[in-house]
């Protein structure tokens, strides 16, 4: 199957445009893609921004995605560019996290259980001129909407203690800045940013160096958090 220009590479896939309106989305190790495409369709049913889902060519992979393209920065190269400030990332990160966490759940019947992205982070938000679309449902799952705070703010602060990452004072800044706007609906909770440190402990997408910094990931939302 022809792919076209590479536009992004995260961990896991590599995107490619197809044509003017569409991407390939293929796993790097082919992975089920089954729930993930449900996942989307279904938040996107209820007006939640994720990408168009298209129909793989002939040939294609089982595993590829066709998605629609998305044109614009995501929110991490916005705001390594200066186009959008720490303040502007929390607030839409947050009303992100909250409308998702509003949907009820697909498959749980646990009425406290919603749907969960688990990787709401900058480098999974374009910036398109028809708002922000939210990407990389690869992990996206049910559960209690407070791991995904903490999942959110762990990511960040372990970026914050990456000795390799150029921005850390400013990516400290948006931590605290996403606590802040997180605080009335909980924060991240110590329990829930337990469960968030041991399921980042476990991925095999985090280098050793990474790993190595969310003991003090946890402590930095702890700290970065606002007082009670
Ligand atoms: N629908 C899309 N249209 C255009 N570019 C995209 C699209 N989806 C993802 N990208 C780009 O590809 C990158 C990697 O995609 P992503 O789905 O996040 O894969 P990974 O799981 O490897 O992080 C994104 O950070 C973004 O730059
Ligand atoms: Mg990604």
């Amino acid at each position: 199957m022809h792919t076209g220009q590479l536009l992004g590479s995260g961990r896991t896939a590599d995107v490619y445009a197809l044509d003017g309106s569409w991407v390939l989305r293929r796993y790097r190790d082919p992975a089920d893609t089954t729930r993930e495409l449900a996942v989307m369709a279904y938040v996107g049913a209820f007006g939640f921004p994720v990408p168009r889902i298209g129909t793989p060519a002939e040939g294609a992979r089982p595993t590829d995605l066709v998605l629609q393209r998305l044109s614009g920065p995501t929110m991490a190269e916005a705001l390594l560019a200066g186009s959008l400030d720490a303040a502007g990332a929390a607030a839409l990160l947050a009303r992100l996290l909250r409308e998702l966490h509003a949907i009820p759940p697909r498959v749980s019947t646990d009425p406290e259980d919603c749907v969960l992205h688990l990787d709401l982070r900058p480098e999974n938000v374009m910036l398109t001129d028809r708002g922000p679309v939210v990407a990389d449902w690869s992990t996206a799952a049910e559960g209690p909407p407070g791991l995904d705070r903490a999942m959110s703010a762990l990511t960040l602060a372990r970026t914050a203690l990456d000795p390799e990452f150029p921005a850390g004072a400013e990516v400290r800044a948006l931590l605290r800045a996403l606590l802040a706007e997180l605080d009335e609906e909980g924060g991240a909770s110590l329990t829930d940013l337990t469960l968030a440190r041991t399921r980042q402990q476990k991925s095999p997408y985090l280098s050793a160096r990474e790993r190595g910094c969310l003991r003090g990931a946890v402590d930095l939302v702890i700290g970065c958090a606002p007082r009670r």
